[in-house]
């Protein structure tokens, strides 16, 4: 580590962090209750704003993934074990890879199945058959993925905060 490795993740990448967190979280309850729905306006209006969401994830997750790159980062803790450092990066690098394929998933299946045109003309009928399409399956297994990564990912964040006290959080926070 030198003088110059940051004690805290970048502005930039902690707004991204929590907006992506927040929007992510959010999106589960929302595409469960879309799927729950029977074909109608009150469905039509939710897979909009499913799709609006899903695609601003995308943008942002890519600008996330850019700025990992380009912008300096803590280094890990000195005291942390080898498999801390290992399964942290891990697991960061599957939460950013499994929500860009969700989104990208999620979009090729709306815009190759039918709901881009329903939403476009403001129709419900004939709603798609999501069983019968690939990407949706595909889709629905990424998302299965993201729930258990995120518990897991919380959990580590809390293990560190309040039975390690190592003051993980501040690292994801905006720095004085
Ligand atoms: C959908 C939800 C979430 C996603 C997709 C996500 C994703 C990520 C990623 C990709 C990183 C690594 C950032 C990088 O190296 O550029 C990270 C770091 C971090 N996240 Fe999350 N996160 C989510 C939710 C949360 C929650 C709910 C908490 C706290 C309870 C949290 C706490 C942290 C902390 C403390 C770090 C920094 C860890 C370190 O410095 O090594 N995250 N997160
Ligand atoms: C990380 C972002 C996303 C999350 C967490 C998410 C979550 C979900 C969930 C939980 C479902 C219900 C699936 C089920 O349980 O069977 C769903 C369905 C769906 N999602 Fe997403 N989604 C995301 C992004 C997107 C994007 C970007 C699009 C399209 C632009 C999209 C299009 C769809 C479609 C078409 C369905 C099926 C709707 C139906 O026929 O009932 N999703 N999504």
């Amino acid at each position: 580590m030198t003088n110059s490795t940051p004690k805290t993740y970048t502005r930039s990448v902690v707004i991204l962090h929590w907006l992506i967190a927040l929007l992510v979280i959010a999106m589960i309850p929302l595409g469960k209750n879309l799927a729950a729905l029977d074909p109608g306006p009150d469905k039509l209006m939710l897979m909009r704003i499913h799709a609006s969401v899903g695609i601003a994830i995308l943008i942002f997750s890519l600008a996330r993934l850019y700025l990992h790159f380009r912008r300096p980062r803590p280094a890990p803790g000195a005291e942390w074990a080898t498999w801390t450092r290992i399964s942290s990066t891990a697991a960061h690098w599957a939460l950013m890879a499994i929500t860009l394929l969700a989104t990208i998933s999620g979009l090729g299946a709306f815009t190759g199945y039918g709901y881009l045109q329903l939403v476009q003309t403001s129709q419900w009928q004939p709603w798609p058959d999501g069983a019968a399409i690939p990407p949706l399956n595909v889709h629905h297994f990424l998302v299965t993925a993201i729930i258990a990564l995120v518990i897991l990912h919380a959990a580590a964040a809390c293990y560190h905060q309040f039975i390690r006290k190592d003051g993980l959080l501040k690292r994801m926070w905006f720095s004085r």
